[in-house]
This record gives structure tokens, C-alpha cells and sequence, in this order.
């Protein structure tokens, strides 16, 4: 029989996931938001992202081997539960909760999953559940998908997870071994999460902007580095400032934040409207180098043996999205190839869950060469939405699809429209690539902001990203190192700064996908036939949603977001959606 696992994440009340592996191969894997049209799902289970991995499957709930959920009980034997204690002594309930009923939240989402199943058809008596903790989860999606041989160094960073917030360890002949953990209020992402909040953005949404927002700001004006220290091989985060409970909170109309009075005291007002000024920028740019500069002292402290030794670093948790640190430990000379598991945050949990449990039964998972793991659609399916959505839709079916849909779009992009691109399977993960995505050409001058006249309403400062040939990467981004899922960003070599200017940051730098052709034909097509038109083998891509919203799934959905914009061209799989009045393309 085959061993089949099911992974489901959901445990910390956001971005509930599931994902798929039949005798070690990722069959299926989405994000509840996608099919709830909720952006993070918050308080969620994964019903639907689980109903269609079994459904794509094609198999049924009696199917499954074990279920694997990333979380799980943490023993008071372990000193996580007397830290927490410990360092929130100024909150002694909390504290005494964390001792006394120290697994309650534990047994709360295990009581919500067995409901989840239940209404999936499982049957409790013969479901197995396999509890992972959850920074082994993490280390197992970025170790265990990471496809190394050699001995590999792990790294996870994120908010918290039961208790951890910083998992460093190694993985050898396909086992997980941990080194060392920090734990709440100890957290590096916390932090990050504290300011991107005080920087008037949602925590565990938002992070990305402030790193976005850095590059206009000068690190050297003020000086975090009273926020957290990392002497002796532990960090400290001064909860005086962030990473606070209960009384300590600033409070505004009533909500309570992760940064103190204090702290507000310090620096001023929280940053409020959707400007990126004085003096919040360099507040911006101060969190993100103390960020890099904590883990990469961090990384050097812990890891630092196992990079000399073999340079293989695996890294994933909330804090592997941060593309410039990710940068950083590229540049390091003891790195020779870093991989970041694209869905890094929780919703990629489900993945380590279930890749954990498939490799502890003795099934090696396959390394993870992409991230078209969603629902997929047909032709008919796409004829048959415009055919019942209420815009009524005028529509094309273009023949011999599989060169003639590049070909036509290209020469639509080279002309400096923007179009929604909807081919194969959505993406698992927070990036579009190339499965759900808004094009542009990066050549056509202003195609940036006319993507957000059109739809994005994107902040000013967040720039826009290009997926490339894997023939031109190596020479735009002057480095040999993988980078297939916009994980990294790279110095972009001047002659292609001023080739590509729409997709080429404030400091000099693209995040960066570089696509092989095995893995989305279609989307490399594009590319190359764009290449033949404008000299260049690359294309702006951006997610296809509009802002605060999910990225697509279905069909509807596109037409939903289409019909909400002002974009002009819609494509998906073979059929060519045109709004009445755009310029006709030329075939
Ligand atoms: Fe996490």
C-alpha cells in the first residue's frame, strides 16, 4: 500500500494549508485562502485546501496513512515552557498558564483538525494524527525538499511557533538533527513583526513592505541595536520596548500592539496613511539591518562548522522571505548554495508536517523543483465560466495554444499592455510565478505604474519583479546560484539596469525567478518569444489579485478580478479574454 500523508497546518490561526505526498512525491499542495477568497484565512481550518488534494488525487479519506499537523505538545521537561515563564515574569498569568496548562492551545487546534476531518469524510478511529513540533516542521520543509546529498546546515526563523522562534540544526542521510532553539519573547521575527506594525502594516502581511521600504532609508540614523542582542549564543529581544504582553502593549482604539509606550516614546507616533516618509523609512531600514546583522551573527555562531564543512544552508520559517538577507547569506563566502522553501510561512508547515512524517516512515520526499501544486483548469472549464459570468466576457480561443498563446501575448506585452496570465496549475506559496500572474514587458517604459493604474494601487516604493530565461539570469544577476522562486534578490549588472529599468529596485537589485523550461514550458515560451521581439528574455510578474485579496484561483475568479480593473487583457489556458474598447492585438 502506498504511504500517503496528508499534511495540514492552520495551528497559529492564519494561513491554514495542505499539502499532499504519495510515496514521497508532492502530489498536491494550496493554501486555504485561495479557495475561501480570504486573504491568510484567519481562524480557518483547512477544509477546502485539504478536499482538493485528496480530490486531485483522486483518492479518499480511508487513503490516508497519517495525518500530519505542525504542532504539538511541548513537554515541561524541555526548558521552552519555563523560558516563556521566565521572561514574561511582569504577566505572571501568562506565565503560570505557561506551566500549568502550558498545551492547552495545542489540544484546541487538534480538537479543530479532528473536527476538520470529520466533515472530510475521515473516520477519527482510523485516522492517525502525527503531531510535528513546528520549527521541525519548518526545518523539514526546507531540508527535506531541498533535494542536498551533503551534510546541510538548518535554519528556521519566525514569530513563534509552540514556544520556539529560532530553530538552527543540520540534516544528515535524510535525518533532522537540532542544535539549539530560542524562544518566545526571544524572537528575531517577532521583532520584525513588532515594527512592521508600528510601521502601520499588518503583522505576518506587511514585513515584506518594511523590507521594501528599507533601501530609501539611511540604517545608520538611528540605532536599533538596544532592541535585541545576540552575546554569548543567545538572543534577547528587550521587551521593554517589543515583543510585549498584556499591560506593557501600546494600545490604540482599543487594539493592542507587539511594541510598548515605551517604545512610541522613543521613536514617536506609529506611522499612519500609506506614505513611506521621514522618518519612517530609515526606521525601516535600521530594523532590517539589525535583522540581517542579528541572524548572520546568529548563522555564524551555530552553523557556521557545518557551511565551512559542506556549504549547504537550508532556510525556512516567516524570516526566509526576507529576500535581502537571503542576499546576504548568498554573498557569504562559506555558502555555496542556499535553499529557501518557497512557502516559508505557516502555510508551508503543511508540507514539513507531512514531509517529516513521510521520511521518519522511511520514504524520502523528492526535492521540490517548483510550485505548481493547485487546481488546474481546462478549456472548457474557462469557456464555460465566461460563459456564465455576468460581464459577459467576449472571448477568443486561440488554436495551436501551446506556441501561439506565447507568441500572441508577447507581442501584446512588447506593445506595452499589461495581461492577466492564468495557465496550468496555481502556485503554492506567496509568489505568482508564472501560474497566476500580471505580465508586463520591463522594457516598455512606465508599465509599472500603469499595472497599478490598472490594479495593483501598489505603495510607490514596492517595486515589481522579473522572471527570466535561465539563459539571461547568469548574466543579469552576474551569479550561477538557483533561483526559481523570487526567494533572493541579486545586484543587477548595470547594462541590464538600464534594459529591464522597470524591474530593477531602488538599490540596484531584482528579486529574481530564473526559470528552467522543464517546469512551466509555457511561461518560458513567453519569455523567449518576448526575447525575440525586445532583445530581452524577461518579463514583469506580479501576482494576479488585486491588492488585499488572495491570489487567484479559478477561473471566476479571474473574471471576477478582471471585470474589477481596469486591465484590458485576460489569458487563460488557450482562451484570450479582450475588454471592448482595448486595442485589438494583432494575431
Ligand atoms: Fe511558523
Amino acid at each position: 500500500m502506498a504511504l500517503t500523508i496528508l499534511g495540514l497546518s492552520g495551528a497559529l490561526t492564519h494561513d491554514p494549508s495542505a499539502a499532499l505526498y504519495i510515496d514521497g512525491e508532492l502530489v498536491a499542495a494550496a493554501e486555504e485562502e485561495r479557495f475561501v477568497r480570504d486573504k491568510h484565512a484567519k481562524n480557518r481550518m483547512p477544509y477546502e485546501a485539504a478536499k482538493f488534494c485528496l480530490e486531485f488525487a483522486g483518492i479518499k479519506p480511508g487513503d490516508v496513512t497519517a495525518v500530519a499537523i505542525p504542532f504539538a505538545p511541548i513537554s515541561i521537561m524541555e526548558p521552552a515552557r519555563w523560558h516563556y515563564a521566565k521572561r514574561y515574569w511582569y504577566a505572571p498569568d501568562r506565565g503560570l498558564d505557561a506551566i500549568l496548562t502550558g498545551n492547552r492551545r495545542f489540544h484546541r487546534y487538534k480538537r479543530r483538525i479532528e473536527w476538520c476531518l470529520q466533515q472530510l469524510g475521515f473516520d477519527l478511529k482510523k485516522t492517525q494524527i502525527v503531531p510535528v513540533e513546528h520549527h521541525l516542521a519548518h526545518a523539514s520543509s526546507a531540508y527535506h525538499c531541498s533535494g542536498f546529498k551533503e551534510k546541510t546546515a538548518i535554519l528556521g526563523i519566525d514569530g513563534k511557533g509552540e514556544y520556539a522562534t529560532t530553530f538552527f540544526g543540520y540534516g544528515e542521510n535524510g535525518r533532522i538533527h537540532k542544535i539549539k532553539e530560542f524562544y518566545d519573547p526571544d524572537s528575531l521575527g517577532g521583532l520584525y513583526g513588532a515594527i512592521t506594525e508600528y510601521l502601520g502594516f499588518e503583522m505576518l502581511d506587511g514585513e515584506y513592505k518594511v523590507m521594501g521600504m528599507a533601501p530609501y532609508g539611511d540604517p545608520g540614523k538611528y540605532d536599533f541595536s538596544r532592541l535585541a542582542k545576540f552575546e554569548n549564543g543567545e538572543l534577547v529581544v528587550d521587551t521593554e520596548y517589543a515583543n510585549v504582553i498584556g499591560f506593557r502593549r501600546y494600545k490604540e482604539d482599543g487594539k493592542g500592539y507587539y511594541f510598548s509606550p515605551k517604545f512610541v516614546d522613543w521613536l514617536g507616533p506609529k506611522r499612519a496613511g500609506d506614505i513611506a516618509d521621514e522618518p519612517y523609512i530609515h526606521y525601516a531600514a535600521s530594523m532590517q539591518k539589525l535583522f540581517e546583522d542579528l541572524a548572520l551573527q546568529m548563522i555564524d555562531y551555530y552553523l557556521g562548522d557545518i557551511l565551512r564543512e559542506t556549504g549547504r544552508l537550508a532556510f525556512a520559517g516567516g524570516g526566509a522571505l526576507n529576500v535581502k538577507l537571503n542576499q546576504k547569506i548568498i554573498a557569504r563566502p562559506d555558502v555555496r548554495e542556499l535553499f529557501v522553501q518557497p512557502a516559508s510561512g505557516d502555510s508551508g508547515t503543511a508540507l514539513g508536517a507531512a514531509s517529516y512524517v513521510s521520511n521518519a516512515r522511511g520514504v524520502a520526499v523528492e526535492k521540490m523543483e517548483h510550485v505548481y501544486l493547485g487546481p488546474r483548469y481546462t478549456n472548457e472549464d474557462v469557456i464555460a465560466a465566461c460563459a456564465k459570468h455576468p460581464a459577459q466576457p467576449t472571448w477568443e480561443r486561440i488554436d495551436n495554444g501551446d506556441t501561439e498563446v506565447p507568441a500572441r501575448i508577447a507581442k501584446i506585452l512588447a506593445d506595452g499592455h499589461p495581461v492577466a496570465w492564468f495557465q496550468g496549475r496555481m502556485e503554492f506559496g506567496p509568489r505568482a510565478l508564472g501560474g497566476r500572474s500580471i505580465l508586463g514587458c520591463p522594457s516598455a517604459a512606465g508599465v509599472a505604474d500603469r499595472i497599478n493604474e490598472q490594479i495593483k494601487f501598489r505603495e510607490r516604493w514596492r517595486p515589481f519583479c522579473p522572471s527570466m530565461l535561465d539563459t539571461v539570469g547568469p548574466q543579469m544577476l552576474q551569479t550561477e546560484h538557483p533561483a526559481p522562486f523570487m526567494t533572493f534578490t541579486f545586484e543587477v549588472a548595470d547594462e541590464w539596469k538600464s534594459r529591464v529599468p522597470e524591474v530593477v529596485h531602488e538599490d540596484g537589485t531584482s528579486r529574481a525567478q530564473v526559470l528552467k523550461r522543464d517546469y512551466n514550458p509555457r511561461y518560458y515560451d513567453l519569455m523567449k518569444e518576448l526575447e525575440k521581439l525586445t532583445g530581452n528574455g524577461v518579463v514583469l510578474n506580479t501576482s494576479l489579485n488585486r491588492r488585499g485579496e488572495p491570489m487567484i484561483c479559478s477561473p471566476t475568479d479571474a473574471l471576477n478580478m478582471f471585470y474589477g480593473s481596469d486591465l484590458q487583457y485576460l489569458v487563460m489556458e488557450d482562451v484570450l479574454v479582450v475588454k471592448a474598447g482595448a486595442e485589438e492585438a494583432v494575431g
